[in-house]
């Protein structure tokens, strides 16, 4: 069995390379995005796994299958950069990652606390050395409404994390889970954006979670809103944020992942000149000038247990396929 993995960081290489030897698996990698210029590293191989930023679009997908690749397997868990229903028409399972959700579900805790307690203005305050309280006043999450959207693995865990600060947790999904009624209760769209102080999102980015948090949808939520984009950025319009935002209806934004940011992400553009008005980056460059909205570079995932986790998947789910004919990794036929 043969191989190929792509946006092979340093932290994964030892872990694939260490599962393919004590398989028995013929490794290529490389720590560059599948894209038209690297698929013919993938010629023989059974098997291809990558992260989210790789380009898995019907003439690299028709490559692969060319190339004999029966499995896609992303590392990540977020699956939609890969034309599932085309690569499946040629034949191929479409897998991704499942690591442990704590890793994002911490991160949401903290940027929640970070922005109610105006973190950014009074790390920038005091670094300048004003030490003054002026526009620092926070708010305890006991005397708020936490709006949670999606309540896949992530969203539960954030749900019951944030069960110990004694807030009103409200969520919603369009599939109910047993275990959140414990600590919040199911709402519609309108009313949880009517009633939350803070809004989390945690849907996956699908035909109709995309640009969810639309100008209509930002205009029904409530003055000072706090919101929190960990999960993909298409969730949200950029227009709609920068609305919310500049009209003080978003009271504190934090994204840890931001709309186009495919091929910026964990790359260095420190030497990049960015000045091309209307480029998704260069709003980002505007929408982070504020000093209530915080942006990290999609790095909420990023812990050693989920890193770890995630290298195991892309090798596992390639080898269980290929030799059991099954994987619990196999992303649902439905989606
Ligand atoms: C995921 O696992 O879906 C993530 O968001 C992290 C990934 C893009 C590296």
């Amino acid at each position: 069995m043969k191989i190929a993995a792509y946006e092979v960081r340093p932290d994964e290489k030892p872990i694939i390379e260490g599962l393919c030897k004590e398989y028995g698996i013929e490794l290529v990698s490389t720590p560059a995005n599948l894209d038209a210029s690297t698929v013919d590293m993938a010629e023989g191989c059974e098997g291809v796994t990558m992260l989210g930023q790789s380009d898995l679009s019907d003439p690299i997908i028709d490559k692969l299958a060319d190339y004999g690749c029966q499995v896609l397997a992303a590392r990540c868990v977020g699956f939609d950069h890969m034309n599932r229903h085309y690569a499946r028409s040629k034949g191929m399972h479409v897998c991704h990652g499942s690591y442990a959700a704590n890793g994002v579900a911490e991160y949401t805790v903290m940027a929640i606390l970070m922005c109610i307690r105006n973190y950014k203005k009074a790390q920038a305050n005091t670094d300048d050395n004003d030490f003054t309280l002026k526009g620092k006043m926070g708010r305890e999450l006991r005397s708020l409404t936490v709006g949670v959207m999606g309540t896949g693995k992530i969203g539960r865990t954030v749900i019951q994390l944030l069960s110990s600060f004694g807030c009103r947790i409200l969520a919603y999904d369009i599939f109910q889970n047993d275990e959140v009624r414990k600590y919040a209760e199911y709402v519609d769209l309108d009313t949880i954006l009517a009633e939350s102080d803070v809004i989390t999102l945690h849907m996956p980015l699908l035909e109709d979670t995309k640009g969810m948090i639309s100008k209509e949808n930002v205009m029904k939520m409530k003055d000072g809103v706090v919101l929190i984009n960990n999960a993909r950025g298409e969730l949200c319009d950029v227009d709609a944020l920068i609305w919310g935002v500049e009209n003080e209806k978003i009271g504190a934004l934090f994204m840890d992942a931001f709309p186009g940011e495919v091929g910026i992400i964990h790359l260095g553009h420190d030497a990049d000149i960015i000045r091309t008005e209307g480029m998704p980056y260069f709003k980002l460059k505007y929408l982070r000038s504020f000093v209530n909205v915080y942006h990290t570079p999609h790095m909420a995932f990023f812990t050693q247990e989920a890193a770890e986790s995630m290298a195991r998947c892309g090798v596992d789910a390639i080898y269980e396929l290929l030799t059991k004919g099954e994987t619990q990794h196999e992303v649902p036929k439905n989606m």
